[in-house]
């Protein structure tokens, strides 16, 4: 039976990203600490098939590591940590296991963004879908999305229960086709990719409409006074402060 893809209105992006480092275990527990109730992590997967929280396939930009992920086995990903903000320190690159048991014990929606290297999206969803099939309970809420639409396609065959959204900058032409081929329920578009009239026709249809990333509270509430089901920011605490300043 296929689960809940509805995510709430404001969804910690990378965790609460602008507050802590991206996609890290501290970011998690502060989303869920400044009140937000979903969080987006992107995930990549080590040599030997361990699925790990990171954005880039490289590790030079985040942490102390060197080189692509996808190329490291676990146990070098292990020893490695997260170099990005210096007050966080002994911050471990997170496996998306660990990161499960945090906004499991936190009671957090996920959105988990299958992040593959090019011509890698089959392997890496797999490993991905594997491990989810173990840990995510089905009355939790997750929702998988990505760029890449052949790892999409693979999660629709392997895990078709859990919902899918199509991550895009701009809502296509022809979304109808291209929502069709990956079976989505959702899409995320980037904020200048939003088109209201599009919005209502995906939502007439049926699906849902995120944009990311909304950091600008101002922009992020026009996105959603025009129709957007929800947005994806850096600064979640902020962006339901003033929310509720509007009443
Ligand atoms: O899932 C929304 C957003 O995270 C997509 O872009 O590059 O921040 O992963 P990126
Ligand atoms: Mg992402």
């Amino acid at each position: 039976m296929a689960r809940n893809s509805t995510l709430p209105r404001v969804i910690a992006h990378r965790g609460a990203s602008g507050s802590a480092p991206e996609n890290s275990l501290s970011a998690i527990a502060l989303a869920a600490n400044e009140g937000a109730l979903a969080v987006e992590i992107d995930v990549n997967v080590s040599a030997d098939g361990v699925p790990y929280v990171h954005h880039d396939d490289t590790l030079e930009r985040c942490t102390t590591g060197r080189g692509l992920l996808h190329e490291c086995s676990a146990e070098t990903l292990d020893s490695i940590e997260i170099n990005t903000l210096p007050e966080f320190t002994d911050e471990p690159l997170p496996r998306l296991t660990a990161v499960i048991d945090l906004i499991l014990q936190r009671g957090l929606a996920l959105n988990l963004e299958i992040k593959p290297p090019r011509g890698r999206a089959v392997e890496t969803t797999e490993a991905i879908c594997t491990l989810i099939e173990s840990e995510w309970p089905e009355s939790a809420t997750l929702v998988f999305s990505s760029f890449d639409r052949a790892a999409l396609e693979h999660a629709m065959h392997r895990l078709p229960e859990v919902p899918r959204a199509l991550l895009v900058g701009g809502i296509p032409d022809d979304w109808p086709a291209a929502m069709r081929a990956v079976g989505g329920t959702n899409l995320h578009c980037s904020v200048k990719g939003f088109d209201a009239d599009r919005a209502r026709e995906l939502q007439a249809a049926g699906h849902r409409v995120y944009c990311y990333t909304a950091n600008d509270d101002e922009v992020a509430m026009r996105l959603l006074d025009d129709g957007a089901d929800g947005v994806f920011t850096d600064w979640p605490g902020r962006l339901l402060q003033s929310l509720a300043g509007r009443g």
